[in-house]
């Protein structure tokens, strides 16, 4: 199964400003993912939709075994140089190449809901071994911030439907989990938040790097990063663009 267009196009054409712009994870949901998916340094860890590996890189700090899925080859190609020490696969979460029981945590960083959720549920059981579990974990633009509520609608990310990006802000994971994959026990919810440095040119790259709009013509991207910079410009040279970050937790019956 392949992955949408969208998708493909556009993580294709933003993985140098993907790299650059889109936050890293905090510590302490990093923390509590490796502490409820039991990852240490014999565990074997996929992390699917790995990306540029901004999470994978941070797992690599448990000394885990990590194999990083991705299916678009300009991300793969960044994995390779941001997380050296990981082996980077090329598949999908609907088919991710990676043979049966191999891992003892799968996680999914800012991806879930790219997913076609039953097939991948069914999938990402397949390769954990028994006990194994699977961890989730997103950022969400701050909103309650006016100026990122700025931001949001410059980037009529409430129009997403007209792009098919299958998103929605308030998805709970673990009512996905709980009503899309039988193969998991009911996942632990941790919730917290980020703050990610920033200067204008890096929230540009930031806007610029989402998928949709990674595939707009050139003028209107420049007419588009041109109002970013007009939100952003008043914050100073350097801010913080502030999330709320929410993790799962959820092992496999
Ligand atoms: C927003 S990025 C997240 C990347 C990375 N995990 C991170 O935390 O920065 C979403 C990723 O999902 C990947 N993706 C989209 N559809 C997918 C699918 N069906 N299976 C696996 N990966 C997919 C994209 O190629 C992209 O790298």
């Amino acid at each position: 199964m392949g992955i949408s267009d969208v998708a493909a196009s556009g993580f294709g054409a933003g993985a140098d400003d993907y790299e650059r712009g889109r936050p890293s994870y905090p510590d302490d949901a990093v923390a509590w993912l490796v502490s409820r998916l039991g990852i240490d340094a014999s565990s074997t860890v996929v992390d699917l939709a790995a990306g540029t590996g901004k999470l994978t890189r941070l797992l690599a700090r448990t000394g885990a075994q990590l194999v990083a899925v991705e299916p678009v080859s300009a991300m793969r190609e960044k994995l390779v140089d941001t997380c050296p020490s990981a082996a980077v696969v090329e598949g999908t979460a609907e088919a991710m190449g990676v043979p049966d029981r191999s891992a003892d945590a799968v996680t999914v960083a800012q991806a879930f809901h790219w997913f076609d959720a039953e097939p991948a549920l069914a999938e990402i059981a397949r390769v954990l071994r028994p006990g194994g579990s699977l961890g989730i974990v997103f950022n969400e633009r701050d909103v309650r911030v006016p100026w990122v509520a700025e931001l949001s609608k410059l980037i009529r990310w409430d129009e997403r439907e007209r792009w098919r990006v299958p998103y929605t802000v308030e998805v709970d994971w673990a009512e996905v989990l709980a009503a899309r994959g039988p193969q998991f026990e009911p996942a632990d919810r941790y919730d917290t938040t980020y703050r990610q440095p920033m200067e204008v040119e890096t929230l540009v790259a930031r806007v610029l790097s989402t998928s949709y709009v990674a595939v707009l013509p050139a003028d209107d991207r420049a007419r588009l990063a041109d109002r970013v910079r007009a939100v952003a410009e008043p914050l100073g040279p350097s801010f913080e663009l502030p999330y709320v970050t929410v993790a799962y937790a959820a092992r496999r019956r």
